[in-house]
């Protein structure tokens, strides 16, 4: 990365960063950062947890700015002690105190409120009051489970991880480009989209005078943008109807693809390797904190896992090779392996977790397994696509290089079956400067539970959608 651009890591958070909102008082992350004791200090937050002794209670609370909460120490001679009983679990308080070093284990500091106002009490029935919970049982209290220890660490890792993202491609040039929600066309033609209705008005006169869905993929429109910017990246919300019920898909995520004007499938590879590395290298650095519950509750190898990935070069192999290995593997798949039929999870999973032992890229798929927009190889048989598959999750990114050659798009449009009306102005890109070019598409989602082994995809975004869910 060059020197002039901001290092990925915590010093890309302004210091003051706290300090601009006069909403806020103190965050919690930042007082336990505290120097020195201080005299005059007020923080907010939910209680989780009290407890009393005749002449102090001692409360728990939480603001989501980190995983560790702030124990507060109450005392008679404390304005609001009178009501301190009626402070459960779940409540929200203000407290203003003094910030003195804390004689426990485990803490640096305590706060000893002089002054505690209940902002809000939690009922009795507050759902979150047992220590543990089952993540089946917190996905159906969505509105309440980023208060937990695990949900809240997911969730922070996931706002810094967004970033992170940005700052990965805008350091290298890449422009950030907001391609449609609303489509018309479906880039991977396996024809899993949501097709849109609006009440009342039938199909012969649909809104935008013929049927539109919601979006696949960006990448169709990412390609107009890199034949003019050259290198553009989008992050946004993309859309599946696909009916697979499995911990490793959502009908709705989101999706990192950068598009690159003047490159290659090996380029491409490059960057979606760098990036991935890029990612793990900044959670190590950044999410210090949550990484190591994530390691002790979630997944005891994870630490280790992501510090042997950031050195490791990832494993390429051709799709031919693959369809070797697993046939020689002796091992009973499910699903039929052969060169001409798609890899299913489970061999993915060998591939990556049991045979490589580390990610592995495969590329140069059969034609007929991929979309049109693909690049054919000279073989005739395969096209210039490429999929990375990590342990624990399989395949996390997919990519290619695209054809760039005008009468070979539209024989490419033929084999898949694809109208050339409508989807000229794609293929006009082949006509005006066109230009090799490649990129890819990353599940935000995978990578997360890539990087702290939370293995249902459902608890690493915050409002899952699947078939049959979309409300909590
Ligand atoms: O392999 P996919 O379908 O590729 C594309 O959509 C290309 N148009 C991308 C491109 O070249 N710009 O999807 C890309 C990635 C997958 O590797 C996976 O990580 C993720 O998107 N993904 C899903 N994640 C969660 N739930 C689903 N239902 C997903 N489907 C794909
Ligand atoms: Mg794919």
């Amino acid at each position: 990365m060059p020197t002039n651009t901001p290092r990925i890591g915590t010093s890309c958070v302004r210091p003051d960063f706290h300090d601009q909102f006069a909403v806020s008082t103190n965050s919690i992350a930042k007082i336990l950062g505290a120097s020195d004791e201080i005299n005059d200090l007020t923080v907010q937050g939910w209680v989780r947890t009290r407890r009393d002794s005749k002449d102090f209670s001692f409360l728990e609370i939480n603001d989501g700015s980190c995983l560790a909460s702030l124990q507060i120490v109450v005392t008679r001679e404390c304005q609001g002690w009178n009501h301190v009983k009626d402070i459960t679990c779940g409540a929200s308080v203000t407290v203003t105190g003094k910030l003195l070093e804390s004689p426990a284990a485990g803490q640096a500091w305590e706060l000893h409120a002089m002054q505690l106002d209940i902002i809000g009490v939690a009922d009795a029935d507050y759902p979150l009051q047992k220590k543990r919970h089952t993540l089946e049982f917190l996905r159906e209290i969505g509105h309440l489970r980023s208060r937990t220890n695990l949900l809240g660490s997911v969730f922070r890792l996931r706002s810094r991880l967004s970033f992170a993202v940005h700052d990965f491609f805008q350091s290298r040039g890449f422009h950030y480009v907001h391609t449609p929600i609303v489509t018309t066309s479906d880039c991977e033609g396996a024809g899993e989209l949501f097709r849109l209705t609006t009440p009342g008005i039938d199909s012969e006169e649909e809104f935008f005078g013929r049927p539109a869905f919601l979006t696949v993929s960006g990448q169709l429109e990412a390609e107009t943008l890199a034949c003019s910017m050259s290198k553009v990246y989008t992050f946004g919300p993309t859309f599946r109807a696909d009916p697979s019920n499995t911990s490793r898909h959502v009908s709705e995520f989101w999706m990192i693809e950068p598009e690159m004007a003047f490159c290659d499938l090996v380029q491409d590879m490059d960057v979606a390797e760098e990036f991935i590395k890029a990612m793990v290298t900044f959670v190590l650095e950044d999410r210090e904190e949550d990484l190591a519950f994530f390691n002790k509750f979630v997944d005891k190898e994870l630490l280790a896992r992501l510090q042997a990935v950031q050195d490791v070069e990832f494993k390429r192999i051709s799709f031919t090779d693959a369809v070797g290995i697993l046939e020689k593997s002796g091992r009973k798949f499910e699903h039929p392996v052969g060169l001409t039929i798609a890899l299913q999870s489970e061999h993915e999973r060998f591939l990556t977790e049991e045979y490589f032992k580390c990610p592995v890229t495969v590329f140069d798929y059969p034609k007929e397994i991929k979309p049109f927009y693909m690049r054919l190889n000279e073989d005739g048989r395969t096209v210039a696509a490429m999929d990375v598959l990590v342990p624990g999750i399989g395949e996390i990114v997919g990519g290619s290089q695209r054809e760039e050659r005008y009468d070979q798009l539209l024989k490419n449009m033929e084999r898949c079956g694809l109208a050339h009306e409508g989807h000229e102005w794609y293929s006009d890109l082949r006509r005006y400067g066109t230009v090799p070019h490649a990129g890819f598409g990353l599940g935000f989602e995978r990578l997360i539970m890539y990087l702290t082994g939370v293995s249902n995809i459902r608890d690493v975004i915050p409002f899952p959608r699947t078939p049959g869910h979309a409300s909590f």
